[in-house]
């Protein structure tokens, strides 16, 4: 027995040697890149594909990645999504595990490991880098499963694929686009960065269909340069048609690149010079990359917020507007900053604005949403002075009769032939551009005063006094103009149906399904016989205010004026006699408290839409309704979910309007304990600030997935979230609050990010609570969240 084993062992000692004689580009196992700055790699046979280690340019990172080895570019094709960028003498092992990429102290930052055992990796000569087991032609791990932001020809992206993008032209971290096969539909969408929460899609093929055997199978790159979808039939939709076949050229690819622009490239070579050409590209107003064509939605555009975009064919660039720079000046599409402060406190207008302030002109730019208020009809001379005088406006849009006013951040910036685009600037800069400069003269006749009000500097009662003065005037001048406003608001009158107390007895069957009980009266649901949304929720009203028809009517149309994808959507109403009820959209997926107190609980990735989605409802509820609406009383139970798990707040616009007529003692109090800002308990005026507490103990909510007070705790500071969650945060010991929750825990900068902003939320004083526009920001990571106290 002891004889017979020596053979087999001569004979293992000597594989390493044997096939690397006959085919020099298999990988054996126990082969090994380090990361040096000679590039190291395993080439193809044909040398066309390398695959190893890449310095980046002019730093000390490198990347394990897959590029053209022959020609001058070295395009990379691929690249492993390290956890953490790969440092100088890392290295890259084969095994019978597979690939892993080790730290040079040893720690592994990636794994390609199949189930089964590893004999060998090849790179092939289409790009495809293989491991394969005994067999070398099944492969088991192959980086065309797992594209980074390029396929290939003879690639195929099955259902579910996905691509995305670089950050920018060199930063190889994940960026803003990403590319989906999802439902037999090819769709690009922009992503928050860093929160990756998924917008809606730019773009969109239209090859999906709900019955599926006549969507799109997959998307296929052929070796003729087609990018195209196959459908069951035989036929296929050229997403990408190869419209120069040419016998010149010798490679193709296909690039969502950073800019959100999916890309088909050729590599065309002459005697004089190679270099890429493209072959076709989506959309085909690059612009419009990253631009929902839907209303609602939220994000740059496709350049940085507070610039606009310029499409040239397959480009595009990106602007600022006057007297706005480039944030970074290194990348243009980063946004814009004014190059002066934009200081609109209340407390702190100490001059005129007409004194502080110019405004310059842009022909053909538009900003499409973010407009708080719409004012006509106007003519542009009004439009201008309205911004001007509203310290909040930041620009406004002039169509010609309508005035759209913009407060910063602007975005989604882009021609438009049909506007004039007017910002406001300050005076303090260069001499105004010649054009704009002589038709805003007149804005400065009431320079008189403010002088007079520096010249008595040194006496600081008058001073105030004065100061007073000025503010009483240009804030009644304001009230003026949104007077104004709302005479002229009809145009957007809203379309409810009035129902008759009999009509909404018989689609509820006699109120015979209760959905809910909530803070203003009973929900049922119901069926009407007509219209789209033929399932509904009516809801009675109990405790009502004593207005009579037409203040109920005021009150139900300011609601139904509200549109937004993150609300419930009011549809009609009845008002008779002595019932007062509400007909809204039914949501299927009943309440957040439902959907985050259920086991197993909803996956971290989906919470953290959740928490995006609501936050943005609340905006839209604070900032961009012609009034604020306070709901004052967010919870769980008063956040629906629908059928595609997007929140929509519910109840808004009835606590003010309908029920607030108490005054604050402790009976009066709107909201629900657990949720309510401690200035309900003072003799403070109640503000928009009240849900951005509320909202601050559901952000917690959502991230532990357990309720605000929990009696089952003998240990009061655990019973109580906010202050347990305080504590955790104190204490650095964040992984209690989502014990089990591995998704979380990998997760943790966002965890910490997202547990510091809910702790802004709810601090005691309402002026340190943040508006939730900067809450959102924050949870998108556009902007830094300070350490709170
Ligand atoms: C890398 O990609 C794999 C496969 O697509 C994915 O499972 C993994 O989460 C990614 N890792 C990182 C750090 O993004
Ligand atoms: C690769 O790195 C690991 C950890 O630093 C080290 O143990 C191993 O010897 C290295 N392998 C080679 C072939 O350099
Ligand atoms: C390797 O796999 C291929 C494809 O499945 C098969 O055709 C071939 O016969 C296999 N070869 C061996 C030696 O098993
Ligand atoms: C690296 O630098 C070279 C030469 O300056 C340039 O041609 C190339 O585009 C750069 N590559 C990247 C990825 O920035
Ligand atoms: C890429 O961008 C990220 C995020 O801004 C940054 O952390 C990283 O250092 C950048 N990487 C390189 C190589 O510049
Ligand atoms: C789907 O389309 C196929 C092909 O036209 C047809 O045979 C099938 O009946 C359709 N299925 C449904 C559920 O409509
Ligand atoms: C194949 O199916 C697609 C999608 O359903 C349809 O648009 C196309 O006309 C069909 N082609 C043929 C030849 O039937
Ligand atoms: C690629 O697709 C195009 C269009 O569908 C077709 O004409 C061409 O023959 C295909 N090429 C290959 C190699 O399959
Ligand atoms: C191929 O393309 C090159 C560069 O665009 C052009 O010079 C050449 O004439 C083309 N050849 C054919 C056969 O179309
Ligand atoms: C872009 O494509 C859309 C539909 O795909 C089309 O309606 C539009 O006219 C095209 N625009 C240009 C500039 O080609
Ligand atoms: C008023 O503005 C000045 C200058 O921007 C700033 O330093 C000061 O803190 C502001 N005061 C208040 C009350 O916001
Ligand atoms: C704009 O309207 C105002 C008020 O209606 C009027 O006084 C002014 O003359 C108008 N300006 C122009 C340029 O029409």
């Amino acid at each position: 027995m002891a004889c017979s084993t020596i053979p087999p062992l001569l004979f293992l000692s000597f594989l390493p040697f044997l096939p690397s004689l006959a085919t020099s580009n298999i990988v054996h196992l126990g082969s090994s890149l380090s990361a040096t700055s000679n590039n190291p790699s395993w080439n193809s046979p044909s040398g066309d594909f390398a695959f190893g280690f890449r310095q980046l340019n002019n730093t000390n990172i490198f990347l394990l990645a897959i590029w053209y080895a022959q020609i001058p570019d070295k395009t990379i094709v691929w690249h492993a999504n390290t956890t953490i960028p790969v440092q100088m003498g890392s290295n890259v092992t084969l095994t019978v595990n597979g690939l892993t990429l080790n730290e040079p102290n040893g720690q592994a930052i990636w794994m390609a490991q199949p189930d089964t055992t590893v004999n060998s990796g090849t790179m092939l000569d289409t790009g495809n880098f293989v491991l394969s087991g005994t067999n070398t032609s099944v492969y088991v791990w192959q980086s065309f499963y797992y594209p980074t932001d390029t396929i290939l020809p003879t690639q195929i992206l099955p259902l579910g694929g996905m691509l995305y993008s670089k950050l920018s032209e060199t930063n190889y971290t994940k960026g803003r686009f990403e590319l989906h096969f999802t439902n037999g539909d090819l769709q690009l969408n922009p992503v928050g960065w860093p929160t990756e929460f998924q917008y809606e899609p730019y773009y969109s093929s239209g090859t999906a269909n709900s019955n599926s055997s006549l969507s799109g199978l997959q998307l296929v790159f052929n070796q003729s340069g087609y990018v195209q979808i196959p459908y069951e039939n035989g036929s296929t939709f050229k997403l990408l048609p190869n419209v120069f076949p040419n016998s010149t050229i010798k490679y193709y690819r296909a690039t969502l690149d950073f800019d959100g622009v999916f890309r088909e490239y050729a590599h065309v070579m002459s005697e004089s010079s190679q270099s890429w050409s493209i072959v076709g590209y989506i959309p085909n107003d690059t612009c419009a990359n990253a631009m929902s064509p839907l209303t609602n939605w939220a994000g740059s555009g496709a350049c940085g917020f507070n610039s606009y975009c310029k499409s040239n064919g397959p480009t595009f660039s990106c602007h600022c507007p006057p007297e706005y720079s480039f944030i970074d000046p290194e990348n243009e599409f980063g946004g814009c900053a004014a190059d002066f402060s934009e200081d609109c406190g209340v407390e702190n207008i100490t001059s005129n604005p007409e004194d502080s302030y110019g405004l310059k002109v842009i022909e053909g730019i538009n900003f499409w949403y973010g407009d708080y208020d719409a004012l006509g009809p106007y003519n542009r001379t009004e439009c201008e002075q309205a911004c001007l005088h509203d310290c909040l406006c930041a620009a406004a849009v002039f169509d010609g009769t309508f005035c759209w006013k913009k407060r910063l951040p602007l975005s989604n910036g882009r021609i438009d032939t049909t506007v004039v685009a007017i910002f406001k600037v300050t005076n303090n800069s260069s001499a105004p551009l010649g054009d704009s400069s002589d038709k805003f003269s007149n804005f400065r006749k009431d320079k008189q005063v403010v002088w007079l009000s520096i010249s008595f500097g040194s006496s600081g009662l008058f001073n105030i006094l004065l100061l007073g003065v000025i503010f009483r005037i240009i804030f009644s001048r304001r009230r003026r103009k949104s007077r104004e406003a709302i005479r002229h608001s009809s145009v957007f009158e809203t379309n409810l149906n009035v129902f008759t107390f009999d009509e909404l007895r018989r689609a509820t069957e006699e109120f015979k399904e209760e959905l809910g009980r909530g803070s203003f009266g009973i929900v049922y649901k119901g069926i009407l016989k007509y219209g789209s949304k033929n399932q509904v929720a009516v809801k009675k009203l109990d405790k009502l205010s004593q207005g009579g028809e037409t203040e109920f009517k005021a009150e139900v149309t300011a609601i139904g004026r509200t549109h937004h994808k993150n609300l419930v959507q009011l549809l009609g109403y009845c008002y008779e006699g002595p019932h007062r009820l509400l007909v809204y959209e039914f949501m299927s997926n009943g309440s957040l408290a439902n959907f985050l107190f259920r086991i197993p609980r909803p996956d971290w990735y989906q919470r953290v839409q959740v928490a995006l989605g609501i936050a943005k409802g609340l905006l839209y509820l604070h900032e961009e309704c012609s009034t604020p609406i306070i709901h004052c009383d967010i919870k769980p139970q008063n956040i629906l979910i629908d059928k595609l798990f997007i929140p929509r707040i519910s109840d808004f616009g009835l606590a003010k309007s309908l029920a607030f007529n108490q005054t604050r003692t402790h009976t009066g109090i709107r909201g629900t304990r657990g949720y309510v800002a401690p200035e309900w308990f003072r003799n403070i005026p109640v503000t928009v600030k009240v849900d951005v507490y509320s909202f601050g103990v559901v952000l917690l909510e959502i991230i532990c997935c357990r309720k605000s007070v929990e009696q089952e705790f003998e240990d009061e500071a655990r019973a109580i979230l906010i202050d347990w969650a305080y504590e955790c945060f104190r204490e650095g010991t964040l992984d209690a609050l989502v014990d089990n929750d591995d998704a979380a825990m990998n997760d943790i900068e966002t965890l910490r990010r997202w547990v510091m902003i809910a702790i802004w939320c709810i601090q005691e004083d309402p002026l340190r609570r943040p508006a939730m526009s900067i809450v959102i920001q924050m949870l998108e990571g556009y902007v830094e969240v300070p350490i709170p106290v």
